[in-house]
């Protein structure tokens, strides 16, 4: 461990490892060490270079508090999570796919009745979505419970908004006996993932905007299914093939279709004009 240089560094550094008692800890380290050690010469970082790198991280760290992971938000934005998460969650074809949790989950969202109203007293332009939880065969999931978040239609959660002492726009829905879920809300708004920290500044250094497409969040379980966490995105939205986050799948957009009936309206006790929303789910038997 004396001589070295650019070629034998990397076995040193990993050699280091040999003591390791976590297997799994040591496969992963050596792996990060030999990434690591790649791109620094693959890039030949300065320096200066280095330096800049070991301050934004820095800066990141500092900006994290128990309301903010700009760590998990760099993570986001350079696609990682999603990396991760598509490795982890393979599914077959027709099954529900998985997309990105994002820090806006909150686990003590109220419960509420089938066809009750997500946006409470919040205003914005009234939507009806409704469809199935099934399984791949088909059959009727009963009793599945879906946990629904999202923004407002300026873009805002619960979570960001000034003044709110409880939760808004989010809710707990069980299907009925023929898997059937219903619910009131409003129309979601695309905005921007928050850019007040550093990754804030790497995006503009990027070149890239900081937006998200229009979407639902939902966490979908039942008795012996897998869960899915996953997002409904409004097709028309100007981000879906640009999310900072990239958390779109084609799958997973909908339509958000205008309905102007006066009549209609009134069955569903909205104005109008309103929107409906269909879409099945569909959960991989465990
Ligand atoms: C979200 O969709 O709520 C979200 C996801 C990742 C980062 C920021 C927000
Ligand atoms: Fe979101």
């Amino acid at each position: 461990m004396r001589n070295l240089n650019e070629t034998n560094l990397t076995d040193a550094v990993i050699a280091a490892l040999s003591e390791a008692k976590d297997p799994r800890f040591k496969e992963i380290m050596s792996s990060l060490v030999k990434h690591l050690h790649e791109f620094i010469q693959e890039v030949h970082l300065t320096e200066a270079e280095w330096l800049r790198g070991i301050q934004f991280l820095t800066a990141v760290g500092q900006k994290c508090d128990d309301r903010r992971q700009e760590f998990i938000l760099l993570s986001d934005t350079l696609g990682a999570t999603t990396m991760k998460d598509i490795i982890n969650n393979l599914k077959p074809h027709g099954v529900t796919e998985y997309t990105i949790l994002g820090p806006f989950y909150r686990s003590d969202a109220p419960e509420l009745p089938l066809s009750g109203n997500l946006a409470g007293e919040i205003a914005g332009e009234p939507v009806i979505v409704k469809g199935r939880v099934l399984a791949p065969d088909g059959t009727a999931i009963p009793d599945a419970k879906l946990e629904v978040w999202q923004s407002d239609s300026e873009g805002f959660y619960d979570l960001q908004m000034e003044r709110m002492n409880g939760s808004a726009l989010r809710g707990v829905f069980r299907t009925d006996a023929d898997g059937n879920y219903l619910f009131r809300t409003i129309k979601p708004a695309f905005y921007p993932i928050p850019q007040d920290g550093p990754v804030g500044q790497m995006l503009i250094a990027m070149g890239r905007h900081p937006y998200r497409p229009a979407h639902i969040h939902f966490m979908i379980s039942a008795e012996g299914y897998q869960p899915v966490t996953t997002e409904l995105f409004v097709s028309g939205d100007p981000y879906l093939d640009s999310d900072a986050v990239f958390g779109v799948r084609e799958s997973l957009i909908v339509s958000f279709v205008r309905n102007d009936s006066k009549e209609d309206a009134q069955q569903w006790n909205v104005s109008v004009p309103f929107y409906t929303v269909d879409y099945d789910f569909v959960l991989q038997p465990t």
